[in-house]
């Protein structure tokens, strides 16, 4: 598919000749520093150049009219400007419709129908954000085809608003902020708690991002993630019976193994240990970066997945599998899960020149001990959510 077809697809499907205006947002990897935003910890994630393309033009009249080429069974999608709320039946259209309601009920005027196709390469239910992608995508088209001017970190927070209020998980703020924020060839490190951030240059040199999807799909909303938000929130609040602590975040790993008796249960208690340790590793792992220690940066992302497994627990076998099987490859400086887990991409920094054996036989093992193929992509780091030139389209 090309750019001239998309577009006549657009002017097909939406019956008119008036041309569209092109919007992309990205996906995102996480390098390190997971299920750690919802608890008040940092994050260090990157927009890649896998996402989702938004092509709109306003309509004159009050319709919206909604089509995913990803899901064409789905059809035209329709509904009416003055009543945004969520509907089953409009299926993925809820995320776009979603923002354009927590849009318009922060006080943004937009009085007019919009014609809105979208078109996204991230693998589906792969845990690289293709939902918080398609959100952001609907809120840089909006704010462009209006002239809105939002704020980009109010953009941020309304698109984590439609995963929390509108279509119920309650995810935290880092995947729309990745994807919101992105800067190419850099990584960002958030501190969740108060939104304050820094970009740190990703210079691999002679190393690449390999994503590794094990093609086990999952969803957020059936998952246990809501759990394990919750399982973290019962163990702060134990510790705020003693401690003048507001989340998690607020504890160096000293002072969790002091105070961590407080929690009553084991498995909450697990559940903040990773937490904790896995902030602290989080911030070690940029200073790491920026020493140019990439070795114990990698170090430091295996020790992150042995977390998730063993404390977090929400990594599963094709993850532990994909990640196992990398570790054991020449030329790996690390590897790990990526994104919520219970399936879904892991990451790994291979040597350039090994990236074809790594491939390879990390592949060969997955495909024999899990009986079907995991798939590899180069992860390129690109710019967030903006308009772009129609030439740019699929480029
Ligand atoms: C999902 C959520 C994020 C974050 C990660 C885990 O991607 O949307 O907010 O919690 O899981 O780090």
């Amino acid at each position: 598919m090309n750019t001239s077809n998309l577009i006549k697809e657009f002017k097909n499907i939406f019956q008119t000749n008036q041309s569209p205006r092109s919007f992309f947002a990205p996906g995102r990897i996480n390098l390190i520093g997971e299920h750690t935003d919802y608890n008040g910890g940092h994050v260090f994630p990157a927009s890649i150049s896998f996402g989702t393309y938004a092509l709109g033009r306003k309509r004159g009249d009050r319709t919206l009219r909604f089509y995913s080429k990803n899901f064409p069974e789905a059809g035209v999608i329709e509904c009416e400007l003055d009543n945004l709320a969520y509907d089953e039946k409009h299926d993925w259209a809820n995320y776009p419709k979603g923002m354009l309601k927590i849009v318009k009920e922060a006080g943004y005027e937009f009085e007019e129908g919009l014609d809105l196709l979208f078109y996204g390469n991230i693998p589906n239910g792969a845990g690289l954000s293709s939902s918080a992608s398609i959100e952001l995508a609907a809120g840089v088209a909006l704010e462009g085809l209006f002239d809105l001017n939002i704020a980009r970190l109010e953009m941020v927070q309304f698109g984590q608003k439609v995963e929390n209020s509108y279509i119920g998980v309650n995810s935290g703020i880092m995947d729309q902020f990745a994807i919101g924020m992105g800067k190419k060839d850099h990584a960002m490190l958030l501190n969740c708690q108060t939104l304050a951030y820094e970009y740190a240059p990703i210079v691999l040199e002679d190393h690449a991002i390999i994503i590794m999807n094990t093609n086990k799909q999952r969803t957020l909303t059936g998952s246990k993630y809501n759990e394990r938000r919750q399982q973290c929130e019962t163990a702060l609040a134990e510790l705020q019976i003693k401690l003048s602590i507001s989340s998690l975040g607020d504890l160096t790993p000293e002072e969790f193994e002091l105070n961590q008796s407080l929690i009553s249960q084991d498995i909450n208690r697990k559940r903040a240990k990773h937490a904790v340790y896995e902030n602290a590793r989080t911030l070690k792992a940029l200073e790491k970066l920026r020493a140019g220690d990439l070795f114990s940066f990698g170090e430091l992302m295996n020790e992150s997945h042995l977390s998730l497994q063993q404390d977090y627990e929400v990594t599963g076998l094709e993850l532990d599998t994909v990640v196992q099987a990398a570790w054991e490859q020449n030329g790996v400086i690390g590897a790990r899960m990526t994104g919520a887990g219970f399936g879904g991409c892991a990451i790994a920094i291979v040597e350039k020149e090994q990236v074809e054996a790594f491939q390879q036989k990390v592949g060969d093992i997955y495909r024999r001990a899990i009986g079907y193929d995991a798939d590899f992509y180069i992860a390129s780091i690109h710019d967030g959510a903006k308009e772009i030139k129609i030439e740019e389209v699929l480029k």
